[in-house]
């Protein structure tokens, strides 16, 4: 299995470009079944979870076509199988995004029911009473979800808690249903915006998306179209943090600062500076970082997907910080691998004390997700010595040639096959 090894102590500095909101990507493709005419996709990052999304479709009878240009292909004409199996929904839970389109046009749909995963129990109880009430039948069988319907309809749903992939696959459910749909207390990140874009571009009727009501008159087909995806949010504060970490100079292209906001101000907050440009920005590091608390939310506040990442500044901040996780109940694995290169961090339920000021050494780690190598990849960055991050299939899920992209910042990394 493949590692990466880096060697501490290299500030970064150039510029580097951002790819596809992989997040985004996703949904895109599992929209691809609400049609049988051909959906064009560009800018889809070249991560594992496009190619396991891919495998989905195709085993499903679509053709599904990803370039390495970014672009990609995906036609649902042939589709003769309405299940999401267990060997794939198990490496990617957002494989329940099939569920809502399958419902929607085929009447009927067989995926695997997510189980726990690293970050937290993440259920999809509230993906299933929507669609419950749109006139779905969900049962849980052998671990499977099975739903059926007759037909769907309309129908005002309230969502007790803010869900990213539950409003996707509710909105996207409801294109095809008979009448109107109301998602309450929808999410508004703006991968749930762009796929309402897509979806627009498909012939359906969408309102309010961006918002915490969206509304949503079902028609009776859709088409296909062309969309661009959004560039990865993530992936950019990513980088930002890489930069800021080892007090670099980095130019952060082809993105939207703006679907940066909440991340940006926090890392201006702990001493950075951050100039914006309309699709850049450039990050400089200062001396020193300051200790800064923050708590994750859902859009437009500080995301949980920056947590671990910015876990990572904080352990060489100038004093302690407070960060509260609100969305997942386990995100702190990291935390412990964190320790493991010699970070003062005290774990209290969903608090993390991050004591800064300890200089980090380097280590072999063992990330837990995404996000978690992520951040050990930051830390890595100003460790003393040689850290070696293992599992690195976690990072290939979701960041595009990470390893190739910070060596063009001057980061002293490389993949070990
Ligand atoms: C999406 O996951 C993202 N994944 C995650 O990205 C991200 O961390 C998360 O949203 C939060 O922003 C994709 O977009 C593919 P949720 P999702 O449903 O939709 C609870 C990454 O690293 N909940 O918004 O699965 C749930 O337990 C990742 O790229 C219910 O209670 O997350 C959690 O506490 C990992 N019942 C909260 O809602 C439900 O039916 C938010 O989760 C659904 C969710």
């Amino acid at each position: 299995m493949d590692k990466i090894r880096i060697v501490g102590g290299k500030s970064l500095a150039g510029r580097v470009e951002i790819s596809g909101a992989k997040n985004a990507a996703l949904p895109a493709m599992a929209a691809s079944l609400l049609t049988a005419d051909a959906v064009q996709l560009e800018n889809v990052p070249q991560v594992r979870d496009i190619l396991t999304t891919r495998a989905l479709l195709e085993e499903m009878g679509a053709e599904a076509e990803v370039r390495g240009d970014g672009t990609a292909t995906l036609k649902a004409a042939g589709v003769r199988s309405h299940e999401a199996p267990y060997e794939l929904v198990k490496t990617m839970r957002a494989s329940i995004l099939v569920l809502g389109p399958l419902v929607s046009r085929f009447r009927k749909a067989r995926v695997s029911l997510p189980g726990g995963c690293a970050i937290g129990a993440r259920p999809v109880n509230l993906h299933l009473a929507g669609l419950e009430r749109m006139g779905a039948q969900c049962d849980v069988v052998h671990g499977y979800i099975e739903a059926s319907t007759e037909g769907l309809h309309g129908a005002y749903i309230l969502m007790e808690t803010v869900t990213v992939t539950g409003t996707e696959n509710l909105m996207m459910a409801a294109t095809l249903a008979d009448g109107e749909t109301i998602l309450d207390n929808a999410a508004c990140e703006p991968e749930v915006t762009d796929l309402a874009e897509l979806l627009r571009g498909m012939g359906a009727q969408i309102e309010g998306d961006g918002t915490r009501t969206i509304r949503i008159r079902g028609v009776r087909r859709l088409r296909g179209c062309r969309h661009r995806i959004i560039p990865d949010r993530i992936e950019a504060g990513t980088f930002a943090v890489a930069a800021a970490i080892t007090r670099g100079d980095v130019e952060i292209a082809n993105c939207e600062p703006r679907l940066l906001t909440a991340v940006l101000s926090q890392l201006s907050q702990t001493g950075a500076e951050v100039v914006l440009g309309s699709r850049s920005f450039r990050v400089r590091g200062r001396d020193p970082i300051l200790s800064k608390n923050v708590s994750t939310y859902p859009y437009p506040a500080f995301p949980t997907d920056m947590q671990a990442q910015y876990m990572a500044l904080m352990t060489q901040g100038d004093g302690s910080a407070v960060i509260t996780e609100t969305i997942f109940e386990n995100r702190f694995l990291h935390a412990l691998e964190m320790i493991r290169m010699g970070a003062d961090i005290t774990i209290d339920g969903r608090q993390a004390i991050v004591r800064g000021g300890r200089p980090l050494t380097g280590a072999r780690v063992l990330a837990s997700d995404l996000r978690a190598s992520a951040s050990l990849v930051l830390a890595a960055l100003v460790a003393r010595g040689e850290t070696w991050i293992e599992r690195v299939y976690h990072l290939d899920r979701g960041y595009s040639r990470i390893e190739e992209k910070l060596a063009g910042l001057g980061a002293d990394i490389e993949r070990v096959k």
